[in-house]
Order: C-alpha cells, then structure tokens, then sequence
C-alpha cells in the first residue's frame, strides 16, 4: 500500500501567493472591469538588461552549431559564472572564496529547501516570525515538526519574534539551537541586519556549533554604505555559514531561473558519532546525484550580469525599482501610516490601519483599490496587523496604487 508524506497534511493551507492568486482570481472574474495593480508577489517586471539579453541569445544560437553544442554541464555551475562570482560579487567585499565553494542552481527558493536534505531530523531549528514562508513550510514537510498550534506555530520548530521592538531582526535565542535561517535584506519586513547584529549570531553559532543559513537574494538592493551584504564579512561566519543568494530579483530571472549557494569547505556538523563532516561535500553529493545543472544560456545570461555594461543596465533597473519604493515609502507615510522598510529592500512592511487584520485589509484593499499586497499574517503570526506592498511594479501602477490607498485612507 502506497502511503503518503503524512507531514504534508500538518501544513495548514496552501502556500501563500498561490492562496492569495486565487483570491484575486475570483475577484477579477466577478468584477472583470476592475483594473487591479498586483503588488503581492514579488516578481520582477521590468524586462532582462540588454546586454544579458545579449549574452543569452549568443549561447542559445552556440547550442544550434554543431561546433559550439554542448549537452549537460557540471552539476556545479560552470567555472565561467563560478569565477565572475568570486571576482565580482564577493571579491570586492573582501570575501574570498574558492570555485568549489560556488554551487550554481535553479533558485534560492529550491536550495534553502534542498538543503534539509544534508541535515539530520533531529536538529532544532529556528526561524523569524515573520519569515519567509518557505523556511517553515519545508521543515514541516521533511517531518521536523509537529502539529501546528491555533496561532500557527509548529510544535518543535523555535520561533524567533521580528517585531517593531528588535526593528524585526530576531535576537538571539537564550536556548540552543543547531539551525538558524536568516535573511537580510529580509522579505517580508525589508528591514537589514547590521554587522553587530550578525556578528552576534556568528558569534552564537560558532558557541553554540550551529549552522547558519543565510538568505541573501536582496542583497542588491542595498543602497546605504556599511550594512553588510554577504555574512561572509563577518568574521569567523565561513566557520558557520551558507549563504544564498539569486539573480532572480537582482537582475530579472524570476522566469530565467539562476542562482547561487555558497557553502564554505570548513563549515562541518557532527555524525551521530562526533566526527565532524564537511557540509560542502555532502551537498556536492546531493547535488551531483539529484540535479543536473542549470542550462548553459542561462548561466551566459547570469554572468553577464556582472559585465561592465550588464551591471550598469542592472544597477539602472534596480534603481528603478528602489525609486517605487520611495514613492510607496513616503506616500504612504504621508497618509499617515506606520510604514518599515523600502531603503534597502524592494518590499515596504506597513502597520494596518487601526491594527485591523491583515487578511482584512488585504480584502479592503483588493475591493475598495483593486491593489493586491500581502498579508503580513501570512508570513507567520507576528506579521498579523502589518502588510507587506512590492515594489517591483511599473512605475505608473505603483503611482496609481499609492494614490488610490491615499484616497481610501481619508
Ligand atoms: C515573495 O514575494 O516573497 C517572493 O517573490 C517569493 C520568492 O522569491 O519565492
């Protein structure tokens, strides 16, 4: 008898932008007039710098010759992408690191989940609250957890409170944990970590032998000088540390698919016995044996990203983006709400309206504006009364959302 993942029926509800997809969906098909501004998701809009469109439609036309074709690449990424990361994203950090240290995948989203695979059940976990959903959903999945409470917490997982209180950055615990997941700039309140407060979680996890996983797809859209942008620029973190990081929101491949894990070669854990493990050469193990790579184009793409000119079109399209989130920021302000983020991430996290219920709001929103957010609950029970809004729409729907909250605030 073939028997189900039973740990899938402890999730309470479908995943949340799926959820609120559907919500939207119905809305629009009883009110096909309406025309409604989506700024829940956080998918990109603007289309792929010119000179990585470049680079991709080169590789694409290298595979149709037969002097150019390849078929399946290092399960690792090429040395290629692998090298430009190294000299032009971690280099000038001061982070050095060596090509074995780079694993290229499809996405940030797949290998912060994928990662578990490395892992031990009986780890303690801990993750923020609010958080980005797919931390807690894909321990829940792999049976680290119990049921869930009435507010929604999960037996067994330690849940670590973002609020206004620690400018929703989690302290650290006062128990031990083995696994911490981190995410600066972090979705959903788009606030950033400062380098004192990662030292004092590199400093717990190597205390404590702990592994940090350390999400840092936003990274990007930092605009003030000093805070950190790998946690690479701690010191002692390559001791405790993977990090995450994507060219989804970076540089427009939410559809394209790229990103990167960084997994130094001393971070080890334990064996039931006490020998220590590297984890680099488990997930090397994991990886060559469960995915084949991403496509040789999209890797062309990726590294151009990082070429003179791609990185001038980049940094053009993220500025783009960071300008939405000033309008959103300061209008939004403006009509007198309490607004967080948006200076350092593409995600602006406001206090509901007389602290009305996020569904609630993302209700009133959707009918009385036609704007679609994100409910803050949906990240976890302390994001209940906030509300997150993305700042990856065109500018004139941004402008036109913003004006139409203003005018239903009054
Ligand atoms: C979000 O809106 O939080 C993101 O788009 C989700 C993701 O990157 O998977």
């Amino acid at each position: 008898m073939a028997r189900v993942n039973e740990h899938y029926l402890k999730l309470n509800a479908g995943y949340l932008f799926p959820e609120i997809g559907r919500r939207v969906r119905a809305f629009t098909a009883a009110n096909p007039s309406a025309k409604v501004i989506r700024l829940g998701i956080g998918d990109v809009t603007r289309p792929l710098p010119p000179a990585v469109l470049s680079a991709f439609h080169d590789a694409v036309s290298e595979l149709g010759d037969e002097k150019t074709f390849m078929g399946y690449g290092p399960e690792q990424g090429y040395d290629f992408l692998i090298d430009t990361l190294i000299e032009k994203a971690y280099a000038p950090l001061g982070v050095l690191l060596s090509r074995a240290e780079i694993f290229i995948s499809d996405g940030s989203k797949c290998d912060t989940a994928n990662i578990l695979d490395i892992f031990a059940l009986d780890n303690k976990v801990a993750i923020g609250d609010p958080v980005y959903p797919v931390y807690n959903d894909t321990n829940v999945m792999i049976g680290r957890s119990g049921p869930a409470d009435e507010r929604g917490y999960y037996q067994g997982i330690v849940y670590l409170p973002c609020t206004e209180a620690n400018g929703f950055f989690p302290d650290v615990p006062k128990e031990k944990v083995d696994i911490v997941y981190l995410c600066s700039p972090n979705n959903p309140t788009g606030t950033v970590a400062t380098n004192a407060q990662l030292k004092g979680w590199v400093d717990y996890a190597l205390a404590n032998d702990a592994v940090i996983f350390f999400d840092a797809a936003y990274e990007a859209f930092i605009t003030e000088p000093g805070v950190p942008r790998s946690i690479y620029e701690i010191e002692g973190a390559k001791r405790c540390a993977v990090e995450f990081r994507s060219f989804s929101k970076t540089a427009g491949f939410t559809g394209v698919r790229c990103a990167l894990t960084v997994v130094p070669e001393e971070v080890t854990a334990n064996t039931p016995a006490g020998e220590r493990v590297a984890l680099n050469r488990l997930w090397n193990r994991r990886q060559t044996t469960k995915f084949n790579g991403v496509s040789y184009p999209v890797q062309r793409a990726a590294a151009a990203v990082y070429s003179d000119e791609g990185w001038r079109q980049t940094k053009a399209i993220i500025g783009y983006y960071m300008e939405n989130a000033k309008i959103i920021r300061e209008g939004l302000a403006g009509a007198g709400l309490t607004v967080h983020g948006g200076v350092n991430a593409p995600y602006i996290w406001l206090k509901t309206p007389g602290g009305i219920p996020s569904w609630d709001f993302f209700d009133r929103l959707l009918t009385e504006c036609n704007v679609v957010g994100t409910p803050g609950s949906g990240f976890g029970p302390s994001g209940e009364g906030f509300f997150r809004l993305s700042a990856f729409g065109n500018r004139d729907d941004v402008v036109e959302a913003v004006e139409r909250i203003r005018r239903n605030l009054r």
